[in-house]
């Protein structure tokens, strides 16, 4: 055994410690663009979001002019969080410590007993450390400096291999909304999504209605890109096939999933019907929280419950677990190929604990892309400390 169990281009550690947690959230999370939600979620004003973008905590707020703004949550008295996870505020931001009040610019508006307990207080240097934000591809996005490089820099090489959806004219399935915990690593469920080796084997009985030999994936910069066609039995009868209404945007010709991983732990699954977001956040060291969200095709109900009618017997016949067995207990019975994903990923960090852990041999081709997100998070960290 060697002085030090790698994963490839990592050592194991990178997965199982503290340290390198911490690291990544400082050189990583709280360096780049980080997604904050969708669109829709901040649509009037006073509507905020907050999310957690490494070491730094930001919220989104429309002001009264309809503009988005963000800014660091943090009361500038002494740096109590501001706002909750989500919400609306009337007019203006109140701080619960000391009710410091700003308003929606950030400027500090108010300050109890301003004259007697602070006279030579000069409000104008309080405002609310600003942080940038922006709309891309019907996502909000947040940025810790004021001043951060535009995000069409940050996303513009991947931009042409994305899908041709268009994310503002979809809707979402609300009922589709889903958050699940993987103990694991964030590396390895990162690792687990750009892995096109697994998904003839893991997957043989879920995944099946993409052609995944005709796979074409790469890294473009710290970003994944990844587009896979119809399988030939799918699309035979694709109007029929497709489980909900087919997106109209989507070339004839073109029709398949693009499912790529934008920087840092960012999924999108953008498929023939659905346009969906798998987003993969860093808990712990050995835990993960993953967000999922779905769009769909904007028509009425009707057309969603005639469309899972037509295509009932595809899916009937087509979808099995990988092992036979109580789906109940058992997630490879599951024909449910998120289940299978989960699976694998928190067998495989439970095994990083073994002495006698060690990688055996990489597919050139169909692993290539685990490597070299290794790398990238590699580079991140050197290029951080140097
Ligand atoms: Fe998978």
């Amino acid at each position: 055994m060697s002085e030090k169990p790698m994963m490839h281009v990592l050592p194991v550690e990178a997965y199982t410690s503290e340290d390198w947690f911490d690291r990544e959230q400082a050189a990583i999370f709280s360096k780049v663009w980080y997604y904050a939600g969708l669109a829709e979620d901040i649509t009037e004003p006073g509507a905020y979001i907050s999310v957690q973008a490494g070491l730094n905590n930001i919220f989104i707020v429309m002001d009264i002019e309809h503009q988005l703004r963000a800014f660091h949550n943090i009361c500038r008295h002494r740096g109590t969080q501001l706002l909750r996870a989500v919400g609306k505020t009337p007019k203006a931001i109140t701080c619960p410590y000391h009710d410091w009040t700003y308003d929606l610019q950030g400027n500090l508006i108010a300050v109890p007993e301003a004259r007697t307990e602070f006279p030579a207080l000069d409000k104008s240097c309080l405002s609310l450390k600003p942080a940038s934000v922006a709309r891309w591809r019907g996502m909000l996005w947040v940025h810790p400096e004021p001043d951060a490089v535009s995000i069409t820099d940050w996303f513009g090489e991947i931009e042409p291999h994305l899908g041709p959806h268009q994310v503002d004219t979809l809707i979402e399935a609300p009922q589709a909304r889903t958050t699940i915990e993987i103990k694991a690593n964030w590396k390895i469920v990162v690792e687990n999504y750009i892995d096109v080796y697994h998904l003839s084997h893991l997957h043989s009985g879920t995944l099946h209605m993409y052609d995944h030999a005709k796979a074409d994936f790469r890294f473009i910069g710290p970003h994944y890109a990844f587009y896979e066609p119809l399988s030939a039995s799918y699309a035979k009868d694709i109007d029929k096939n497709a489980p909900m209404p087919l997106l109209d945007e989507i070339p004839r010709d073109r029709l398949g999933a693009w499912v790529p991983m934008l920087f840092p732990g960012i999924g999108l699954a953008e498929s023939e019907s659905s346009w969906n977001t798998y987003i993969i956040i860093p808990l712990a060291p050995d835990m993960t929280r993953v967000e999922m969200r779905t769009k769909v095709k904007n028509v009425g109900i009707w057309e969603f419950t005639a469309q899972a009618w037509r295509s009932k017997s595809f899916w009937h016949r087509r979808i099995s677990g990988k092992y036979k067995g109580d789906p109940k207990t058992d997630p490879m019975a599951t024909g449910d190929f998120l289940e299978e994903d989960l699976y694998a990923c928190e067998q495989q960090q439970k095994s990083l604990k073994s002495p006698y852990f060690e990688v055996g041999a990489t597919a050139v081709s169909g692993e290539s892309p685990v490597k070299a997100h290794q790398q990238i998070i590699l580079d991140f960290i050197q290029g951080d400390e140097k």
